[in-house]
């Protein structure tokens, strides 16, 4: 085994960054074993020093991350600062500076990925971040490498641990979301602004780094149709459970049927109780990917958390310092397909639709027929009648987004519709 280390610079130090200088520092023997050399933690940035870090060495700490990169020596960047600068710019002085660069830094990635793949193909080095996608599920290696000899053409995911422990709790307890929100919130899973993981912002660019690459293409958050939780009423969900279906906020990636596009999107959907989504309960995350030869895989685990995410880290710091060692580099970005990302309105899905309608004579006639006006089949129709009025809840077969919402705007304006309650999307079968 080499004698001299490979030396580390660590940028962050919070819930993940100290699980990372943890870990190094009590398993380093196992790591120097696994990876032929020891690995030496040389400096590790924060944006406040003097802060208490239990575990974490004190005379490494530095508030600058810039110096710490550019100090000469350093062989891997550890980056779980998040955001896009100055985490970028370190990024590109690391990989300046001949370091690999390992990191956790999904929202940069999801923007500047293309970019930083090419900047670091250009320095000869590796950018490896299986941490920035479900936390400790091993998923971009097992599609990068594992899945290279095969066609992926969907993936479907649950990918953000807060907004399922939300929508778990809707659907074990009948509450609304503003108190599911709260009791996330109380129990940590939720930050004081829960805007990126309920509006769906986390979940889109985790959906662009997987779409990009599962179909060798390249997809950023941009490209990404997103919709928040906020809406889902306890409505929703009592209406998904009489269908035998559960509401779940679904990545969704996928390949055309004429393979000549993509589509990645994110928001709340049914799904059957039979698929194996269904059942990711509280802050877990899954993912389902479906190949052509392959077939149907299930990748299933803690989504966030610093401990299940540093594994993650540690994972692609072992690989980097092997590549590292042997002089050689992994696999970068694969963007040779070059598929255009279709727009929402052209992705075709099936539809749950809930209205309050008046309950007289004709009504069901007249909104059935502007779904056969706009092309839109009717899979099942359930009413309920209440004094006067009815709900009314109609399941669509497969249609695209165009026409159900060309549908839904000419129902709204019907003299006996008072209220569009809800539209949701049916998904997994
Ligand atoms: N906030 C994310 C989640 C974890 O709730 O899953 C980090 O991506």
């Amino acid at each position: 085994m080499r004698t001299r280390p490979l030396k580390v610079a660590l940028l962050g130090c919070g819930v993940v960054g100290s699980e990372v200088a943890r870990i190094m520092t009590t398993d380093a023997a196992d790591l120097a074993a696994r990876i032929g050399a020891p690995v030496e933690l040389a400096g590790i940035a924060v944006r406040r020093a003097g802060r208490p870090r239990p575990g974490v060495p004190e005379h490494l700490i530095t508030t600058d991350a810039e110096a710490l990169v550019n100090r000469g020596d350093i062989d891997v960047v550890i980056e779980v600062v998040g955001g896009i600068e100055p985490s970028k710019g370190l990024i590109l002085s690391a990989f300046g500076q001949g370091a690999s660069v390992v990191s956790a830094n999904k929202a940069l990635l999801a923007k500047d990925g293309a970019e930083l793949h090419q900047a670091a193909a250009e320095a000869g080095v590796d950018l490896y971040y299986e941490a920035a996608v479900a936390g400790a599920i091993p998923l971009i290696r097992p599609l990068r490498e594992s899945l290279a000899g095969d066609r992926v053409n969907r993936v479907l995911g649950i990918v953000n641990g807060t907004t399922n422990f939300i929508l778990d709790k809707m659907d074990t307890t009948g509450a609304g979301y503003s108190e599911a929100l709260e009791e996330a919130t109380a129990l940590g899973y939720a930050e004081a602004d829960p805007t990126a993981d309920v509006e769906g912002f986390d979940a889109a660019a985790k959906a662009a780094i997987l779409a990009g690459i599962a179909f060798h293409t390249k997809v950023t958050a941009a490209d990404v149709y997103r919709e928040g939780l906020t809406e889902v009423t306890a409505a929703d969900i009592a209406s998904a459970k009489q269908m035998g279906c559960v509401v779940k906020l679904l990545a969704i990636c996928e390949r055309a049927a004429d393979g000549e596009s993509v589509t990645a999107r994110v928001h709340p959907a049914m799904i059957p109780l039979s698929h194996p989504l269904a059942s990711v309960r509280e802050a877990y995350n899954a993912v389902f990917v479906e190949a052509e030869a392959a077939g149907r895989l299930m990748f299933y685990g803690p989504g966030a958390g610093g401990a299940p995410t540093a594994s993650a880290v540690l994972g692609d710091l072992v690989a980097v310092c092997r590549n590292k060692l042997n002089g050689s580099t992994g696999p970068g970005d694969s963007v040779y397909t070059r598929l255009p990302a279709k727009p929402m309105d052209e992705v075709v899905t099936r539809y749950h639709v809930s209205l309050d309608v008046d309950d007289r004579a004709g009504v069901l006639a007249q909104v059935a027929s502007v779904f056969a006006e706009h092309g839109v089949s009717i899979d099942t129709v359930r009413q309920q009648g209440r004094d006067g009025d009815a709900s009314l809840v109609v399941v669509t077969h497969r249609a695209t987004d165009a026409a159900l919402s060309a549908t839904v705007e000419k129902i709204r304006a019907l003299d006996s519709v008072r209220d569009v309650a809800s539209i949701m999307r049916v998904e997994g079968e």
